[in-house]
Parts: C-alpha cells; sequence; structure tokens
C-alpha cells in the first residue's frame, strides 16, 4: 500500500524532534494509517463545506497529529499483550488528546492545530473529553475531526472487531449522533454518497487486508 509520505515523514520528524524515535513500530504504522485515512475524509468534508483553503490545510495537518499522544503513552505500557480494548478504554488513553496537543504545542505548531488536536474526542452534547466542551464552543476543527475520526475508526479492523462496512458504519452514526455537529454531519453524509467515498473505501479495504496478512504472519 502506498502510504502518504508528508504524513509519515510529519509524525516522525515530530517524535525525532521529541527525542521519541523509540516507537514500537507497529503502533507507529497503525497512527500513521489511520491519520492518513482520517485526513482522507477530512480533505473531502471540507471541500464539501466549501471551507477556505488556508483553513483545510489546517484541519489536514490537525488529523494527520490528532493521535500523535497516543505513541508517548503507549511507550510507557509495558508491552503489547495487553487487551487492547481495555487499554484504549482506559483514563490512560484518554490523556491522549491532551499530551498530543501539548507535544505539538512543544513543537511550535499553531493554537488552531495543538486546540483541534486537544478537542478532538469532545462530544457536540458536552458528553465528550477532556474538557466536555459543547456546541460551538468545542473549535470548528475539532468538530469536523470528530466526524471524521468516528467513521474513520468503524471501518477499521479493531484488535477486538472487524472493520464494519461503510453501510452499517454510517447507520451507527445516524443512530448515534449526539457526538456530531448537525450541519457538519449532514455534509458528511453528502461526502458519503459522493464519489469520494470511493477512495476512502478503497484506503481502509487496504489498510484492513494489510492487518490481516500481518496479523497472520505474526500468529
Ligand atoms: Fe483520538
Ligand atoms: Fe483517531
Amino acid at each position: 500500500m502506498e502510504r502518504n509520505k508528508s504524513a509519515e515523514d510529519l509524525i516522525k520528524s515530530i517524535l525525532q524532534r521529541l527525542d521519541m524515535a523509540e516507537i514500537v513500530e507497529e503502533d507507529l504504522y497503525d497512527n500513521i494509517d489511520h491519520a492518513e485515512l482520517v485526513a482522507i475524509l477530512v480533505r473531502l468534508l471540507c471541500t464539501q463545506m466549501e471551507l477556505p483553503l488556508d483553513f483545510q490545510h489546517q484541519v489536514v495537518m490537525a488529523a494527520y497529529l490528532h493521535d500523535i499522544g497516543k505513541l508517548r503513552l503507549s511507550k510507557n505500557l509495558y508491552g503489547r499483550d495487553k487487551n487492547a480494548l481495555q487499554i484504549e478504554e482506559t483514563k490512560y488513553m484518554r490523556m491522549h488528546a491532551k499530551v498530543g496537543a501539548d507535544m505539538l504545542e512543544e513543537c511550535g505548531f499553531t493554537p488552531e492545530i495543538c486546540n483541534a488536536v486537544h478537542h478532538h474526542h469532545e462530544n457536540y452534547d458536552g458528553s465528550g473529553y477532556p474538557g466536555n466542551l459543547s456546541a460551538e464552543k468545542i473549535p470548528l476543527e475539532a468538530r469536523i475531526l470528530r466526524v471524521c475520526d468516528v467513521f474513520a475508526a468503524l471501518i477499521s479492523d479493531r484488535p477486538y472487531r472487524k472493520a464494519f462496512d461503510v453501510d452499517t458504519a454510517m447507520e451507527l452514526m445516524i443512530e448515534d449522533n449526539k457526538s456530531f455537529d448537525m450541519k457538519i454531519f449532514l455534509d458528511f453524509m453528502k461526502v458519503f454518497h459522493s464519489e469520494g467515498l470511493e477512495q476512502v473505501t478503497r484506503f481502509a479495504d487496504e489498510m484492513n487486508e494489510k492487518k490481516r496478512l500481518e496479523a497472520a504472519k505474526s500468529s
């Protein structure tokens, strides 16, 4: 699979700069692939929303970097044999949003990008983290990321479940839409019904296939 060099280079250069080059490769490439999938969705959604180009670039950059905090946190875990679901659900991994924003601030990224990363798990109804922000109090960049991140996660294989197909993923999001800014979600639905979706499914299919091959090799 063709990895997007700019996501990979960007993430690696930050890790280098923060003295974090010693990351488990699997964690690193999972992070890069997920970042790229979210960035593909963000590009399509921002275009649909007709946002100014420089704003779009900021959100794409934030998409590349939104989960970088997980790499700092996973470094502190004792190994990969822990139940991944358990790890994901701990308060500990919830820190990744703030940790990521701090890492980016340390590297001199703009406040907009740092804030987008800091708040990418806030829900529109105020039930998210880390700030329990709601509605317009959540930065627009973060509200865009939220929709794309959830869809990307649903159509990706997880250690504890297989990827959902795109139609099921969309149904699940419609059923549980309180997390999303409805205006943004409606635009996302237009993207879902556009030709752009093909690029998304192609990337996700390749990514999931690659993960399955790697898992089969190591078992
Ligand atoms: Fe995240
Ligand atoms: Fe994510």
